[in-house]
């Protein structure tokens, strides 16, 4: 089949969604289709607990303040233009969402909004809903996308590659100066059909890449799709070193995936990290003990996880008030007593896990990625706000902030932009059904060791060299069975994972210093000189 549409839009989280929105107001005459590869609801927008930074309580918090909060933990590489565009237009995009319907709690017996404190933050500045705000952003955004007629959401359609002149039979090279993007191939899961859906222009809202770690607290959906997909048409990606790990997943032995995120409003809520013994480790790394930014912390957890041979540390939260702990992380509770820990008696085992991905596709102050008609918004996005580690919290709100500026931007242009003649449709030719899903399973299985083992927290030369040299085993595997049998979101995911864990690799080996979220023995100090690592 082939479909056409004004305005393509992958992915239904908050940056697809806030993005569709703010498009149908403006072009109420143009057609938007919003692609999502399960159900419109699932997204890692989902499962944010903590909530959105934005400066809210005038009397104590100001722009400068969060600023330097997100410059401090970004580590020397956040661009300093982007950090302030986000902060100071952040909080006009929250209270737009909160006048489609966003629920945040308020203080008790008040209207003032209770504004929670996260690792590095200086203030109180996170809105939230309990420890459910993803999951209240994405019902707003859900219910507020409905009312728009021009807004048509397809689920179960899986992205598998842009299309751009080189499917007009034109070479492309990284280096091409005009690569233009006409929409994309997509793999109608229901009936299993390859679609050609052309477009004036595209908007990769396609989320995170956190399925490349064996623990992660990233859905089954993040893997790194809109990253691969850019990467192969020869656009610019950035930064992909800087893999952020959230210090306390919940640790649970019987194993999960995704890991159960325990919110760094937990500590901001007064909770403590200790060893099995009770006693507190932080002040051996940092003055601002719990609630350092989150590398510092999580490097700490490993370091001590690593001399003690433990399996995981604890957070304590037996002190804190058991009405108020209910009251503000009523899924963390129960989730505890589902596996049998009651934090009100027992300490949370905690253990870092793969979170976010602050590098990505790199798109300058309009979202705007290297390719002509392809932009880029929310965590597949690198926009130079997060640097080498994002501040908790900033994620949402740059969704936000940037989902906005590309439907400013895209205004002037649309008319201008037409949809390509043409193209041909997708070419199965020569492929067979998948005989073996074990080739597949076995495959991303390796991948997550690989990646786990030598890639993760902490690096060096040789892990480096060595998950190079596996990764390309398995690349060369993975194309051959990717050239032969019929595609699937299985084998699309997994070479499309393997590409992430490729840039990541990679760009970690370039760097060779220790800054924010990369940490290398081989260098473990950091350097004055900076760069951002583009491939
Ligand atoms: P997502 O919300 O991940 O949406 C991606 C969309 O793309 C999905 O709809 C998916 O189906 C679709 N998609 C992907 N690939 C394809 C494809 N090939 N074809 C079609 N569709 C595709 N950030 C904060 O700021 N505050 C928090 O409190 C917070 N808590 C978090 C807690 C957890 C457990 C996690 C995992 C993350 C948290 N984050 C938080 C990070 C934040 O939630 C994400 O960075 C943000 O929601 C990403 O939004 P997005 O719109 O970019 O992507
Ligand atoms: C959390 O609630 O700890 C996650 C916040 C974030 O990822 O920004």
């Amino acid at each position: 089949m082939r479909l056409q549409s004004d305005i393509l839009v992958l992915g239904s989280g908050i940056a697809g969604l806030t993005f569709a929105i703010k498009a149908a107001r403006k072009h109420k005459d143009r057609s938007i289709l919003v692609l999502t590869k399960t159900v419109e609801g699932e997204s890692n927008t989902r499962y944010a607990q903590g909530g959105v930074a934005a400066v809210w309580d005038l009397e104590k918090d100001n722009f400068d303040k969060h600023i330097a909060d997100t410059l401090d933990a970004g580590d020397g590489l956040c661009k300093t233009d982007i950090v302030k565009i986000v902060v100071e237009e952040g909080p006009e995009r929250v209270r737009e969402i909160i006048e489609w319907g966003a629920r945040f709690d308020k203080e008790k017996n008040s209207t003032e909004y209770d504004l929670a404190r996260e690792g590095g933050h200086s203030e109180h500045r996170i809105l939230h809903y309990k420890d459910l705000t993803g999951w209240e952003i994405q019902r707003t955004l859900m219910e507020e996308a409905a009312k728009y007629p021009n807004i048509k959401v397809l689920e179960h359609y899986y992205a598998l590659d842009l299309i751009t002149q080189h499917h007009l039979g034109r070479m492309i090279i990284r280096v091409t100066p005009d690569i233009e993007c006409y929409g994309c191939y997509a793999l109608n899961k229901e009936n299993g059909e390859i679609d050609t859906l052309l477009s004036r222009v595209t908007i990769l809202c396609t989320g995170g890449g956190g399925q490349v770690y064996k623990s992660t607290t990233n859905p089954v959906i993040a893997t790194g799709d809109g990253v691969a997909m850019t990467y192969r048409a020869k656009g610019r990606v950035e930064n992909m070193e800087f893999m952020q790990f959230h210090p306390t997943s919940l640790y649970n032995p019987a194993g999960e995936n995704p890991s159960f995120l325990v919110s760094e409003a937990v500590r901001g809520h007064g909770g403590i990290l200790k060893t099995a013994e009770g006693e507190e480790f932080m002040q051996h790394y940092d003055p601002r003990l719990s609630l350092a930014p989150r590398d510092i912390v999580a490097r700490a957890i490993d370091s001590e996880m690593k001399k003690r041979g433990t399996d995981c540390m604890y957070l304590d939260c037996r002190h804190l008030d058991k009405d108020d702990f209910v009251a503000h992380f009523p899924t963390i509770y129960e989730k505890c007593l589902s596996i049998g820990i009651d934090p009100m008696v027992n300490m949370i085992p905690v253990v870092p896990a793969c979170h976010y991905m602050c590098g990505g596709i790199k798109v300058d102050d309009h979202g705007r990625s290297s390719i002509h008609r392809l932009y880029a918004a929310g965590e597949c996005s690198s926009t130079g706000l997060h640097g080498a580690n994002r501040l908790a919290s900033n994620s949402l709100l740059e969704a936000l902030v940037f989902a906005d500026r590309i439907a400013h931007d895209i205004d002037e242009k649309l008319e201008g932009w037409s949809f390509q003649d043409g193209i041909p449709d997708w070419n199965a030719e020569g492929t067979t059904d998948p005989k073996e899903m074990v080739l597949i399973t076995q495959g991303m299985k390796e991948l997550r060791e690989i990646m786990s083992y030598y890639v993760g927290i902490v690096r060096s030369n040789v892990r480096c060299q060595r998950a190079l040299d596996r990764l390309y085993l398995l690349y060369k595997e993975t194309e051959e069975l990717y050239r032969t049998t019929a595609v699937s979101p299985q084998l699309m995911e997994l070479r499309n994972l393997i590409t992430v864990a490729y840039l990541i690799t990679r760009s970690a080996s370039h760097r060779r210093e220790s800054r924010g979220l990369h940490f290398t023995t081989d260098y473990p100090d950091q350097l004055p000189f900076i760069e951002h690592s583009v491939l």
